[in-house]
């Protein structure tokens, strides 16, 4: 993999964050100021999530139909916009799940086209060869256990995983083989704090959680959950840090009463022009722009 810019949180960072027990902030982001936002914020990793489908693009309830084309505009917008922060372009469903070589081509269009420091995928048992190959192409990759949405009708819904201790104990056995496989740090969504806990000891990379309580390395929201742009019924892992829907809605409705009783726009929000060019201007006549035109 090429050095990373001067600023840029390199890679093996992460890692020694965790043996400090300093922990890692990751966030969300699909646009320009969301990127900025998140840089001005302090935060250390940035997901352009798939994420996008549902937050972004308006699919209800799946991340399924996003497409490479559709990622790789959004993650070239948040790269633009990253100096600091790694920017994780997130592989949607298909495009890691044919072959190692689609595997391999799809995340050298994230790096080369979108300008992701890094990948992300979903899951373990064939997702670890998808893993070991980005990795060999000089590519690093986070790994997602636990609840994978690209597989949300196998797992039957956003459900907690894990709950069993044989399921805990396959989570254990999926994080360490992506761990063996080259993975750089691991995701974990919707698992009980104790598992993650258990997970998050036998690993040497940093796991962040979400939905996995404070044991891990670090967490991860999504911008629109945290930020209150998001409603409806929300997983009970997710804090409301404002409630910008409600803030935007307001500010709309204000818009609207103002341009309609004429408030808006009021002197301060026009150009002036100097009085003698307006006076010129005035005297003209319609009959003058219509031979000049
Ligand atoms: O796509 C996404 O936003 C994610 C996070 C929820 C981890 O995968």
């Amino acid at each position: 993999m090429s050095t990373p810019p001067p600023g840029k949180l390199a890679l093996p960072e992460l890692a020694a964050m965790k043996r400090r027990g300093d922990r890692i902030v990751m966030v969300t982001a699909y646009d320009a100021p969301g990127a900025r936002f998140a840089e001005d914020a302090g935060i250390d990793i940035v997901l352009v999530g798939d994420t996008a489908a549902m937050v972004v693009l308006g699919h209800e309830g799946t991340t399924v139909p996003v497409t490479v084309d559709e990622m790789l505009f959004l993650t070239r917008t948040v790269s633009r916009h990253s100096n600091r922060p790694l920017v994780v372009g997130d592989l949607p469903f298909g495009s890691y799940h044919v072959s190692d070589e689609d595997a391999v081509r799809n995340a050298i269009r994230f790096v080369k086209e979108a300008g992701a420091d890094v990948v992300k995928l979903e899951g373990a048992g064939p997702s670890l060869s998808r893993v070991r190959a980005i990795v060999s192409a000089g590519i690093g990759v986070m790994g997602h256990v636990g609840l994978t949405p690209q597989s949300e009708t196998i797992l039957g819904g956003f459900k907690t995983q894990g709950r069993t201790a044989s399921k805990a104990r396959q989570l254990l056995a999926d994080a360490l083989a992506l761990e063996a496989a080259g993975c750089f740090a691991v995701v974990l969504e919707a698992v009980p704090e104790p598992v993650a806990a258990r997970i998050t000891e036998a690993l040497t990379v940093p796991t962040i959680g979400i939905g996995a309580g404070a044991a891990c390395d670090g967490q991860v929201l999504v911008y629109h959950d945290l930020l209150g742009l998001t409603e409806g019924r929300l997983p009970r892992f997710v804090k409301r840090y404002a409630n910008l829907a409600e803030e935007i809605r307001g500010a709309l409705k204000t818009y609207a009463g103002e341009v309609r009783s004429g408030a808006y726009p009021a002197e301060e929000h026009t150009y002036p022009m100097p009085e003698e060019e307006l006076g010129v201007f005035l005297a003209d006549g319609v009959e003058h722009a219509h031979r000049d035109g």
